[in-house]
């Protein structure tokens, strides 16, 4: 059978290379679509029964062209890219890689921070990250990877997640949070690690931003859309001390980076999980997916149920 590859951003070249032995492995044909646009997507679906994408968009149209598809596995943690609804109606599973690109995600997290902390590197000094306090807002795992590498710089961890249960944060070695407001109120830094869902998007915004400590510094390596960016503007304006750092620029990020260069950092592409180790834990696991779901209908991280 025939599995896609589509990347609008390219897997490093040795994780396609690990994609196309998987799949050839277990008897499939890779078709590989990088940079490539949804239009590209479209016109080489028909005939396929596996898809991989990143964040690529997986909505109606894709799937009304795709008569074969069987399974549509994102390589990587977040699937709001994917329209669960229209697989569900169009008998398609739906899978991710939970956990495979979270390391490299958190390794930026501190990229993103030393980066700014050190004042761009512009021969003026800068502060240490070392015993200040972190709040990790969404103890999923990239939460705790971060949790890992922040405490290695020596730095205060606690974290927010109602999922979660308080002994097994304790057992990390950090600090249960119970409530957002607390979060925010009582870290200098915090890391946003929610999912972008109806229930999350635009949920963090002046309201929380203005509870942040002097020399508050909110970093966003999850998605822009779970920040408000309206409320975000009038937080900056209204704290000339609080500083905002993302990998998923805003949509404002010109004017932001414009009024506020010292005070905002973004990268730009979104670069979290482009790491070569990255790539081949999730592009793997993702072929694997695919192929175990080709074979035998395998669905153990299914996310459309
Ligand atoms: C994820 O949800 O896995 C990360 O945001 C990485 O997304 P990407 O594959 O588009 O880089």
């Amino acid at each position: 059978m025939k599995v896609l590859v589509a990347t609008s951003k390219p897997f490093a070249p040795v994780a396609v290379k690990g994609i196309k032995e998987v799949l050839e492995a277990a008897g499939h044909e890779m078709v590989l679509v990088e940079k490539g646009t949804k239009e590209d997507m479209i016109n080489a679906i028909a005939d396929c029964a596996g898809l991989i994408v990143r964040s690529d968009i997986v909505d109606k149209e894709v799937m009304d062209a795709a008569k074969e598809l069987k399974v549509v596995v994102r390589a990587g943690a977040g699937y709001d890219n994917i329209d669960l609804a229209e697989a569900t109606a169009h008998g398609i599973c739906v899978m991710n890689t939970p956990g495979q690109n979270s390391n490299a995600v958190a390794e930026l997290v501190f990229g993103m921070l030393v980066t700014l902390v050190r004042n761009r590197y512009n021969g003026t000094s800068g502060t240490e990250l070392k015993d200040k306090t972190l709040g990790i807002h969404a103890y999923g795992q990239v939460g705790r990877n971060v949790a890992r590498i922040a405490k290695g710089f020596g730095m205060k961890v606690s974290a927010l997640d109602p999922w979660v249960k308080d002994e097994d944060m304790l057992a990390d070695g950090i600090t249960p949070v119970h409530s957002v407001e607390e979060l925010y109120q009582n870290n200098q830094y915090v890391s946003l690690h929610i999912p972008a869902t109806p229930q999350t998007k635009k949920s963090v915004g002046k309201a929380l931003i203005e509870l942040m400590p002097k020399n508050g510094v909110l970093i966003n390596t999850a998605r822009k859309e779970v920040i408000d960016e309206e409320s975000l503007a009038e937080a900056l304006a209204a704290r000339e001390d609080v500083r905002y750092v993302a990998d998923v620029k805003p949509d404002i990020a010109a004017e932001l980076e414009e009024k506020y260069p010292e005070r905002v950092f973004f990268t730009p592409k979104k670069m979290g999980a482009q790491t070569a180790e990255a790539n081949i834990n999730a592009g793997l696991a993702a072929a694997n997916q695919v192929a175990m779901h080709l074979k035998d209908g395998w669905n153990r991280f299914q996310v459309n149920k």
